[in-house]
């Protein structure tokens, strides 16, 4: 299936962009430190879904921060499929009770590393099979 490749080198820290891949919202977001940190401080216990869902790693890995980003030295970058797990709707991003993303069909929140942390949807936000192909251009698919 087709891969589509992503030229962000204009995300600062603190923006994001929605790039489309086999018809669906892919969420590119350049997190600030911040971000990050809030993300890293949540105990896995804490977390309604605790799997890592990233098509990048074991189905069983954790929901830590680290493996819903893109990993060492990259942690600052999520992406993520812009699908809410509870029924589809797309949500929206820097929204929300956690700083991330907030579906605003039936309430739910998302945490700054894409986590299901209030509301109906079951799961975090998927993260897609992605790779830097470069510092700039990230390939989903
Ligand atoms: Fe997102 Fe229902 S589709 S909360």
């Amino acid at each position: 299936l087709a891969s589509i490749e992503v030229d962000v080198s204009s995300l600062q820290a603190g923006m994001s962009l929605t790039a489309k891949w086999r018809g669906k919202p892919i969420f590119i977001r350049n997190r600030t430190e911040k971000e990050v940190e809030e993300a890293k401080a949540v105990a896995l216990a804490d977390l309604k879904d605790p799997v890592a869902r990233n098509a990048n790693l074991p189905t069983d890995a954790e929901a830590n921060d680290l493996d819903r980003s893109a990993g060492e030295g990259k942690e600052n970058w999520i992406v993520m499929i812009g699908s809410c797990t509870h029924l589809g709707c797309v949500p929206l991003g820097q929204a929300g009770d956690f700083g991330g993303w907030f579906c605003p069909c039936h309430g739910s929140h998302y945490d700054t590393a894409g986590r299901i942390r209030k509301g109906p949807a079951p799961e975090n936000l998927a993260v897609p099979t992605f790779s830097f192909v470069s510092d700039t251009v990230i390939k989903i698919g």
